[in-house]
């Protein structure tokens, strides 16, 4: 149920993310027919351009690989719904003149609601002032307002506290929308539909059946000029804290009561909060290093050359909960490895001995990208004569078995959810107070606020990752399996 009359406004139109995610997925959206009826987008940003440019900018990015005459129109078609105010992110006069913008688009309501979403595609050092000059001048009073933020929120436990309690003052929690984007992407959304609409997996999901969990992320490119941003930040801030956090959440909480956020929202703020924070003496950290005529992070011009700041870390978590207490959670997550790949195996533990010597275990694997698919290895006899065992696959590939089905963006996915109301799939603030809880401590000892920051191991551009990590993930009881 699309709520019509809806106006989305997106801060930063003119920067990376706008032009990367939102607009590709507003397009997305519209060339599917998501959008309600009635809609209308306006990019705001500092730029001074003319809607000409605007529209050149904000759809450059919109893949239309063959020149494909329909998609061509549609992207005409979805010029017309979008319109340009440029302004500052601090000062009240423009965001006055925002307003004038908004309410005139508005008249063609004739007066029926109004829905305003108010999309902040933004660095951190505005989300506060832009927050409050929207509340103050922006705020509809006929109709519902809403607001989308994205990380970083924060770097640590009280930063994070300190940006949510800011913006707390002009926003309430039911207005706020809080991306991680992850929790958008198709394979993560099914993680709800494997565990609770299956016996076969609900029986096998705990630390009876469960040897140890990976969850990983790989990316095949280094920073390539975001250097700047990304070291301030680390692998750890991008990725482990919020994305493959998030899905260890899905993973692991108990069923909700119903899939209503806040039943959903509660359970993982449950299992979280049975997460101690990590130890250094579980985490291996890497950064990369040139090869193969690729540069390494050092490289990079916005990096400072004595930076010891991770671009690979795997960490081991434990939940002490009677469902997973003693199994260990390994999140790994690394720029410039070998390939680009985000998946999670659970591998299940060894048949007890007897008749079978040397099989391999049983491990499920759900890769979340790229080609979604699930997938459980498992031993079967070897077809012919002989009686022996060989591991085999039960596989559910999603382009193989659903061929006419488009998987949505996750920015769509969120996107879509936003204009109608729903929370599921946003961070609620309690669930960033447990997450940062969880990394915090590690996080000042890499910064090196406990005495000298930690040297991260090298390893080369496009590796598997640092040599240790093959100990690392062995000493936590995972086998290798013979088919690998
Ligand atoms: C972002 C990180 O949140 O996620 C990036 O800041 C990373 O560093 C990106 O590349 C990965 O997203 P995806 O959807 O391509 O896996």
């Amino acid at each position: 149920q699309f709520r019509d009359n809806t106006l989305i406004v997106v801060f930063g139109a003119s920067g990376d993310l706008a032009k990367k995610k939102t607009y590709p997925a507003l397009f997305g959206l519209y060339s599917n027919g998501y959008l309600p009826k009635d809609v209308h987008i306006v990019g705001y940003a500092r730029t001074k351009m003319d809607e000409e440019e605007y529209h050149k900018r904000t759809t450059g990015y919109i893949k239309n690989p063959n020149n494909d005459p329909e998609v061509a129109a549609k992207i005409e078609e979805f010029k017309k719904l979008s319109s340009y105010v440029s302004g500052n992110y601090d000062d009240t006069p423009s965001f006055q003149n925002l307003a004038r913008h908004i309410e005139a688009i508005e008249k063609s309501y004739q007066g029926r609601g109004v829905n305003r979403l108010f999309y902040l595609a933004l660095p951190p050092s505005v989300f506060v002032p832009v927050a409050k000059h929207v509340k103050e001048c922006c705020y509809a009073t006929n109709g519902t307002n809403r607001i989308i933020v994205e990380k970083p929120f924060g770097k640590d436990l009280d930063s994070c506290r300190e940006l949510l309690s800011s913006l707390k003052q002009s926003w309430k929690e039911d207005e706020t929308y809080r991306i991680d984007h992850y929790l958008g992407k198709e394979m993560v959304k099914n993680l709800l539909v494997l565990r609770f609409a299956n016996v076969a997996m609900g029986a096998a999901w705990d630390k009876n059946s469960i040897s140890n969990v990976q969850i990983s992320f790989k990316e095949p490119f280094g920073t390539e000029g975001r250097g700047g941003y990304f070291d301030e930040f680390g692998i750890i801030r991008d990725i482990l804290q919020n994305h493959l956090l998030q899905v260890l959440s899905i993973l692991t909480m108990e069923r909700p009561v119903s899939f209503a956020s806040e039943d959903i929202r509660d359970e993982k703020v449950k299992v979280l909060r049975a997460i101690p924070p990590i130890k250094r003496e579980e985490v291996l950290l890497g950064q990369y290093v040139g090869a193969n005529g690729k540069p390494g992070y050092l490289d990079d011009d916005t990096v400072p050359k004595d930076s010891v700041c991770p671009t690979f870390a795997a960490t081991t978590l434990w939940i002490n909960n009677e469902r997973w207490e003693g199994v260990p959670f390994i999140l790994k997550a690394g720029k410039a490895l070998n390939e680009a790949k985000v998946e999670i195996r659970m591998q299940f533990k060894d048949v007890t001995q007897g008749i079978f010597k040397d099989i391999s275990r049983n491990e499920l694997v759900i890769r979340i990208q790229p080609s979604e698919a699930v997938y459980l290895k498992l031993n079967a006899k070897t077809p012919g004569y002989a009686f022996r065992a060989i591991p085999t696959e039960m596989d559910l590939t999603y382009k193989r078995r659903f061929t006419d089905t488009k998987i949505p963006e996750a920015y769509e996915a969120l996107i879509l959810d936003a204009i109608k109301g729903d929370h599921s799939n946003f961070v609620r603030d309690d669930e960033l107070d447990v997450a940062w809880k969880i990394f915090t401590p590690i996080l000042h000892w890499i910064d090196g606020k406990e005495g000298p920051r930690p040297k991260p191991s090298p390893y080369p551009y496009g590796s598997r990752g640092p040599k240790e990590l093959d100990g690392f993930i062995g000493k936590l009881g995972y086998k290798r399996a013979a088919t690998e």
